[in-house]
């Protein structure tokens, strides 16, 4: 069997719970992929780990590897594969007597953690490590640890494709359709309520969705607000956010990266932008990529972009740069 290293912090967290059984399954890496985990947590939460360490052995899949828990990054991401940042500090908890609230606040407190995580992924990972951000802000958390890392055999990348999923969801339920007859969703911009989901280039059995479904009120006025908020809509319903999907969607993006993209598709996800579709070189900004047969990840380009668009892509451009303004100390 073939094995591989990955790192994942958050281990203990709520979305690890839902993921972690998953990387280990044969469902992720491949059914002859023995994968070693080496699970990340601040050092107060390691108790509880060891419970979610309990479970995992007790699922007893023949992939499963060594587990290591630790509270050291270095250890943990040495010689990973993969590297899944989930944990960060969750919005309203309480810092020295001070509840976070505001996202510059947030963005400074989690942008700590990337700049130590980032330089240890550079260092002790392997050359060919790809990386996952999933920890909110994800996009300018990825652009601090990649900063830091330094490492240019490296690829790094932060998750839109919980957004992708519940724009297709939505696509599907209003055109009446399966949700695998929805194609080609792309995820403009930040993983945050600016993002574009794309309905005019997603295809619904070869034909964009707009055309298919044929209602630009519904589109522009309930469709979009409703995928860009999905995410809050889920904290207010659930009382925590999204977890089983927000895994579902890591575990998506880790095979949409290490396997051919289907002919003509495209998968969503944010990666260092190469002054592609205008957006400023180095911001990490939801593209719809493809990854080709050699493993190499490519954004796909001449994608037709309307005035309407544009607009939604200026916007969400112009919030990662006043994000990665809020970081500019963090940013070597
Ligand atoms: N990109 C997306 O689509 C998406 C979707 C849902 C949630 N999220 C984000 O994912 C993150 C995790 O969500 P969750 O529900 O699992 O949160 P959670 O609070 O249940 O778990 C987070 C875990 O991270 C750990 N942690 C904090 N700092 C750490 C550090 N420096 N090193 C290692 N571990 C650390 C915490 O101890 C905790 O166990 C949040 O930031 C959330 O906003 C992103």
């Amino acid at each position: 069997m073939k094995e591989i290293n990955v790192a994942v912090t958050g281990g203990a967290g709520q979305i690890a719970y839902s993921l972690l059984p998953r990387l280990i399954s044969g469902e992720t890496f491949g059914e002859n992929t023995k994968v070693n985990l080496r699970l990340i947590e601040i050092p107060q939460v390691l108790e509880k780990l060891e419970g979610t360490i309990m479970e995992l052995i007790d699922c007893g899949f023949k992939q499963m590897g060594s587990l290591i828990a630790t509270a050291d990054i270095k250890e943990g991401v040495k010689d990973a594969d993969w590297v899944l940042l989930v944990g960060s500090i969750p919005r309203g908890i309480v810092i020295d007597g001070k509840k976070i609230e505001e996202r510059s606040d947030l963005l400074k407190i989690n942008g700590g953690i990337f700049t130590d995580q980032g330089s240890a992924i550079g260092k002790y990972a392997k050359p060919n490590a790809k990386i996952l951000v999933v920890g909110n802000p994800a996009n300018t958390n990825a652009l601090i640890g990649m900063n830091q890392a330094n490492n240019s055999s490296q690829q790094w990348f932060a998750m839109t494709a919980l957004d992708a999923n519940r724009a297709k969801a939505q696509l599907a339920t209003k055109a009446g359709v399966d949700i695998s007859d929805v194609t080609n969703m792309a995820i403009w911009g930040n993983h945050s309520p600016t993002m574009y989901p794309d309905p005019y280039n997603a295809l619904i059995n070869g034909v964009s969705a707009a055309e298919v479904i044929n209602d630009k009120e519904w589109i522009e006025n309930s469709y979009l607000p409703l995928v860009q908020q999905r995410g809050k809509a889920v904290i207010d319903a659930r009382g925590a956010s999204s977890a089983a999907s927000a895994a579902n969607a890591a575990i998506d993006t880790v095979k949409s990266v290490d396997n051919p993209t289907e002919k003509g598709d495209c998968f969503s996800a944010a990666i260092a932008s190469n002054g592609s579709y205008g957006v400023p070189k180095g911001l990490i900004f939801g593209y719809p990529l493809r990854t080709n047969l050699d493993g190499s990840v490519e954004i796909i380009q001449d994608i037709k972009i309307n005035e309407f668009a544009q607009s939604k892509i200026n916007s969400t451009t112009e919030e990662l740069l006043s994000e990665r303004e809020a970081v500019k100390d963090l940013l070597i």
